[in-house]
């Protein structure tokens, strides 16, 4: 008997371009999980307004970040991919679940805590109770995996707290959603400050890849990378630029890092990262010449949001509507 495929749920935020960080680390998993699970995919355009977003460019935002996804290999044929805003029961659940989490637990998110000081002059309510609309996201979907990276790792615990609350009230309403840790996938850094993960919003853009840099450019910042005084291509401790350039070569060509420390015995930095740049050229290549191809097809990109949203919005009210008459709440048909 053929065993039932485990249910993978996750989401990104539109928030501007992706970089070769988002990819490695998540979205290149995403691709492969496709096969072995049943996955759904959203893009998290609600959560992105618990910070003040430029109308024309949000939304050109949400059209490239859906274009992207096709382009690094999603495929709504086998996974829905849907625009969170276009499923009405998210900000539905998500009310709901904000009166069964408490201040005490979003107030130590540490997420929150940094979000609010970075944009002091919008602390607003939204940014507060996300990990509720985040909750929200998964339960819906009876998920039993969440791919995250360990900036998402609290907010899954929060919805697992609040799944398990819910459901000592209500009997089993959620399935409690276990983390996915990827077996591949490095957390990349920037190639500027390596201990620091990659990130669009660094100060440095020479740290940054992203997904649509043209060839010179990424190999000029690869060869600005930072690296060490010692001149030795080995995975080590201190070694926190050539590890970071490792673990890049090692995700795009799948070789183990002793592959890739003979490979590049005796040879200097400069042909190392010249190696690693051409690598994520190649890599990026096809997807920035997918992206170009769904940018120009806004009917295609429709046609597969809508579809996907239908879908979801199917599955997903079993779920609010069972969880809503626990409560009490009256059904209307
Ligand atoms: N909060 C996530 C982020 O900023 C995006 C996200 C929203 C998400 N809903 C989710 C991730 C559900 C996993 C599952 O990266």
């Amino acid at each position: 008997m053929e065993e039932k495929k485990k249910r993978v749920f996750s989401a990104i935020q539109p928030s501007g371009t992706i970089t070769l960080g988002n990819y490695l680390g998540a979205l290149k998993n995403w691709k492969f999980m496709q096969d072995e699970f049943d996955c759904i995919f959203a893009l998290a355009d609600l959560h992105t307004i618990t910070v003040r977003q430029e109308p024309a460019t949000f939304r050109k935002n949400i059209y490239d970040a859906y274009a992207s996804l096709l382009a690094c290999g999603i495929d709504p044929e086998k996974s829905p991919f849907f625009i969170q805003s276009h499923v009405t029961t998210h900000a539905q659940l998500a009310w709901v679940l904000n009166c069964y989490t408490q201040f005490g637990e979003l107030s130590r998110m540490t997420q929150f805590k940094d979000k609010s000081a970075k944009h002091a002059d919008n602390v607003n309510a939204g940014l507060f109770t996300y990990p509720a609309l985040m909750a929200a996201d998964i339960l819906l979907y009876q998920a039993d995996m969440v791919p995250v990276g360990a900036d998402q790792k609290q907010h899954l615990e929060l919805s697992r707290n609040i799944a398990e609350r819910f459901n000592g009230i209500y009997g089993n309403v959620f399935k409690v959603p276990e983390p996915y840790i990827a077996s591949k996938g490095a957390s990349v850094k920037s190639l500027q400050d390596p201990t620091k993960k990659m990130s669009k919003s660094d100060e440095n853009l020479n740290g940054c890849i992203m997904l649509n840099d043209s060839p010179d450019i990424i190999m000029k910042k690869f060869k600005r990378a930072v690296t060490d005084s010692d001149s030795k291509i080995v995975y080590a401790e201190g070694k926190d630029g050539i590890n970071n350039l490792m673990g890049i070569y090692s995700t795009i060509t799948g070789k183990s890092f002793e592959d890739i420390e003979a490979e590049f015995e005796g040879k200097g930095y400069g042909d190392f990262k010249t190696a690693v740049g051409e690598a994520v050229v190649e890599e990026l290549r096809p997807i920035q010449e997918r992206f170009v191809k769904y940018s120009a097809d806004k009917a295609y990109m429709q046609e597969c949001y809508s579809k996907s949203a239908e879908f979801a919005q199917k599955i997903s009210q079993r779920t609010l509507d069972k969880a809503m008459k626990k409560i009490g709440f009256v059904p209307h048909a």
